[in-house]
């Protein structure tokens, strides 16, 4: 990891065009008790060739975000706000159309790859059937597809196309996931958790793909818990916290000079981040989404609260305020929602 070039211009310095687009995103499930707001606010811009990370504890809504673009939230769910896609949208998308635009220009690695596939289908059939619905080949060929797009990742492909879901480890499941996800040579590829419960051969075989997609010009979301594969991977981090996101920028500058307090509290619980520092676990829990009010969703947990995020709503995602007499810079595009922001260089110690 280095310092980072701009992902959103060219190296002439030109803005660039983002292959997903995502506005006032808000995704609700209904619950027993009411609504859950699951999603509340996200934008975000995808570019090629880039891979953007979306980090964050447990139920910060990062799933909801990627199956949302998707389409693919359960019946439970409400979802409002715009999702772009080169310029079309996804929320609009019906039939066909939708079809052939998931699974084939926007493919997903699920955060279990067991439960992304379909336990009654062959796993040849599954795959198969991408190529049947967006290449139109004849079933003989597609199989023929389906063997191919295995071998690379599995040499035994023959057996395995015949195998069941249930039939395969955690590793191979995961590797036929991939084998689908590249099948159609995808211009996005959203990756929920794709290392999670992983071997380290297969988790580093996936660390690989994706890197090897970005290479050829594929835009990746990556969800992740592992500040290893962040540092590895993304260009850019955007930390959600409660159904909507904290802070956004390049990578570098989340790992050097976090401003939110919560992505700090994230950094100073993980080996390695900062040097010579005490590992401190973060107190508390994440906010139980169902009673979250107005006001900053990390309050509760916040060792920087003020007055002010006491008693109004919650502070928008804004370039951070130069803070006289520091000369922490500010990069281009980080953005933090915070009413008492942090200024630290954690490579200088400060
Ligand atoms: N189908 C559902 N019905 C009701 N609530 C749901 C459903 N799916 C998710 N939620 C709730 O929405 C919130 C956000 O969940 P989501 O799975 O998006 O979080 P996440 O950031 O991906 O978490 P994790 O890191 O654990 O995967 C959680 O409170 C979760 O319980
Ligand atoms: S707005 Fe206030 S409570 Fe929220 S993270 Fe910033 S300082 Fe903490
Ligand atoms: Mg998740």
């Amino acid at each position: 990891m280095s310092e980072a070039g701009d992902t959103r211009t060219t190296d002439a310095g030109e803005p660039r065009t983002p292959i997903l687009s995502v506005r006032d995103l808000r995704a609700a499930y209904q619950g027993p008790e009411g609504m859950i707001p699951a999603v509340r606010g996200v934008s975000l811009d995808l570019y090629p060739g880039e891979v953007l990370a979306l980090v964050g504890e447990s139920a910060a809504g990062k799933s909801s975000v990627a199956l949302a673009t998707l389409g693919l939230l359960p019946t439970n769910a409400e979802v409002t706000g715009s999702i772009l896609y080169e310029g079309q949208s996804l929320l609009d998308l019906k039939g066909d159309a939708r079809r052939h635009v998931r699974g084939g220009e926007i493919a997903m690695i699920f955060q279990d790859a067991m439960a992304g596939l379909t336990p009654t289908l062959r796993v040849g059939e599954q795959i198969a059937e991408l190529f049947l619905a967006h290449e139109k080949l004849d079933a003989k060929a597609a199989r023929a597809a389906a063997i191919e797009a295995l071998r690379p990742l599995l040499p035994d492909a023959e057996r395995i196309v015949d195998a069941y879901p249930f039939q395969l480890s955690g590793g191979m499941a995961q590797r036929v996931m991939v084998a689908m996800a590249t099948a159609l040579h995808p211009k996005i590829v959203i990756a929920d958790e794709p290392t999670a419960n992983l071997d380290p051969a297969v988790r580093l075989e996936t660390l690989n793909w994706l890197e090897e997609m970005r290479d050829n010009g594929t835009a990746v979301l990556l969800i992740t818990h592992d500040f290893g594969v962040v540092a590895r991977l993304a260009d850019r981090v955007m930390v959600m916290y409660g159904g909507v996101v904290a802070e956004e920028a390049d990578v570098f500058t989340i790992f050097r000079r976090p401003r939110h307090p919560y992505t700090y509290g994230l950094l100073s619980s993980l080996p390695g981040v900062m040097a010579g520092a005490r590992l401190t676990p973060m107190r508390g829990n994440p906010p139980d989404l169902a009673t979250l009010g107005e006001e900053c969703a990390f309050l509760d947990r916040c060792p920087k609260a003020v007055t002010r995020c006491r008693v109004d709503p919650s502070p928008p995602l804004a370039v951070p305020e130069a803070t006289p007499g520091s000369d922490v810079p500010i990069a281009p595009g980080h953005r933090v929602a915070c009413f008492n922001p942090m200024v630290v260089d954690l490579r200088e110690g400060r």
